[in-house]
């Protein structure tokens, strides 16, 4: 069966939940920002950092939006990140190539904690460059989530501690995602993409999310690869750390599977090398950030699998892909859940985009650096 989706002109925002507006329409190279096109984020930084209080923005100046920071050496412009307000402070951190890195700094930072036992000393760098070390108290143990808070002096403190609730093999799985997620894997492996993959394997699950799709991968990679997994997810925001403490401790309980989220902007910081990415509903019809997030995911992906709701987000995908890649092969095929359902007005991961790198993969970097350098 082959569907439709509503045309640009008919609609330019769709709310798909009250917080996820995505402008439908199909973005091109030529809406890629020069700001964003390279991947500066692969570079050390070189220790010179600014700090500054968020100014008054004026409520249409829309998303995107680039502010001119005045510097004894001229004048730099850098994104504002999300969800940052009038007064609260940004932190930029230079890097050795001279672009910033920016971020909002927080008063908060909550953690999920790892396997270790009350007395150990964990190390935790936040995302404005502060490493904390933090002794586990007597009743903190694996999968909780600590919250430690900025006191008025600067210094950090433990502030309180969440235990998950009691675990069950057989936890929640929605149903406007399970089976749509589900047949993209069985997909994946009756196209052979599964059997070109090593056995030892890790996998990334960028842009994650609430990350509800875990039962499904979970049992989906302890059937096909026997041997070592690892899974590693980066997510721009901690609204999810409940959620992702329990895929992490159900994946280690029933499937042995390692699993880390960490919160973290894929448009500033690398992910780790993967074999497998698999990335639900990027928001790439927003643009900026976008291009740079899926260039950065190609460079350091074997099999890069994304879906989409609409057409629209799937053209633009494919659009950022040809920007970045030059020798490995793309797929575009429709889920074959829809085959014999009635499409939803939101067709939750309706299009699929596979891209698998050559083996040994040196193409993909060579085109990757001369992006880079144009
Ligand atoms: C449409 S949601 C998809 C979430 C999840 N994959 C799903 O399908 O339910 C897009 C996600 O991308 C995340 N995101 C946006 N910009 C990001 C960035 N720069 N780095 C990491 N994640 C980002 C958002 O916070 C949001 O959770």
């Amino acid at each position: 069966m082959s569907h439709e989706s509503p045309s640009a002109d008919q609609v330019e925002y769709c709310y798909v939940t009250k917080e996820i507006g995505v402008p439908v329409c199909v973005l091109t190279e030529k809406d890629c920002d020069t700001r964003w096109q390279g991947f500066p984020q692969w570079l050390p930084f070189n220790g010179r950092r600014i700090e500054f209080q968020v100014p008054q923005i004026s409520t249409d100046a829309g998303s995107n939006i680039m502010l001119q920071v005045p510097v004894p050496d001229g004048k730099l412009e850098v994104p504002l990140p999300e969800r940052c307000a009038e007064g609260d402070t940004l932190c930029l951190f230079q890097r050795t190539d001279d672009s910033w890195k920016i971020v909002r700094r927080r008063d908060e930072f909550s953690f999920v904690v790892p396997d270790c036992s009350p007395g150990d000393s964990l190390t935790l760098t936040l995302a404005e460059q502060v490493s904390l070390s933090f002794a586990v108290p007597e009743g903190v143990s694996e999968h909780d989530v600590v919250t430690l808070r900025r006191q008025p002096d600067g210094e950090w403190a433990f502030d309180r501690c969440a235990a998950l609730p009691l675990f069950t093999p057989t936890p929640f799985q929605p149903e406007w995602t399970t089976a749509q997620y589900q047949h993209i894997l069985d997909a994946l492996k009756d196209k052979g993409y599964i059997d070109r993959l090593p056995r030892n394997l890790n996998v990334s699950v960028p842009f994650c999310g609430h990350f509800h799709e875990y039962v499904a991968l979970g049992n989906f990679l302890s059937e096909n690869f026997p041997s070592d997994v690892s899974v590693f997810g980066m997510e721009l925001y901690d609204d999810y750390l409940v959620d992702w403490a329990k895929a992490q401790r159900w994946l280690k309980k029933v499937r042995g599977i390692r699993c880390c989220i960490e919160a973290g902007d894929l448009a500033q910081d690398p992910l780790p090398s993967a074999d497998l990415a698999i990335g639900i509903h990027p928001e790439v019809t927003k643009g900026g950030p976008w291009f740079r997030i899926i260039g950065s995911l190609l460079r350091c992906c074997k099999l890069c699998v994304f879906a989409t709701f609409y057409k629209e987000e799937k053209e633009t995908l494919v659009n950022m892909i040809n920007m970045y890649q030059a020798n490995g092969s793309v797929e575009v095929f429709e889920n074959p859940f829809y085959e014999t359902r009635e499409l939803p007005s939101h067709p939750a991961m309706r299009f699929v985009v596979v891209v698998e790198q050559p083996a040994g993969g040196k193409e993909l970097l060579r085109s990757f650096f001369s992006f880079c350098s144009a």
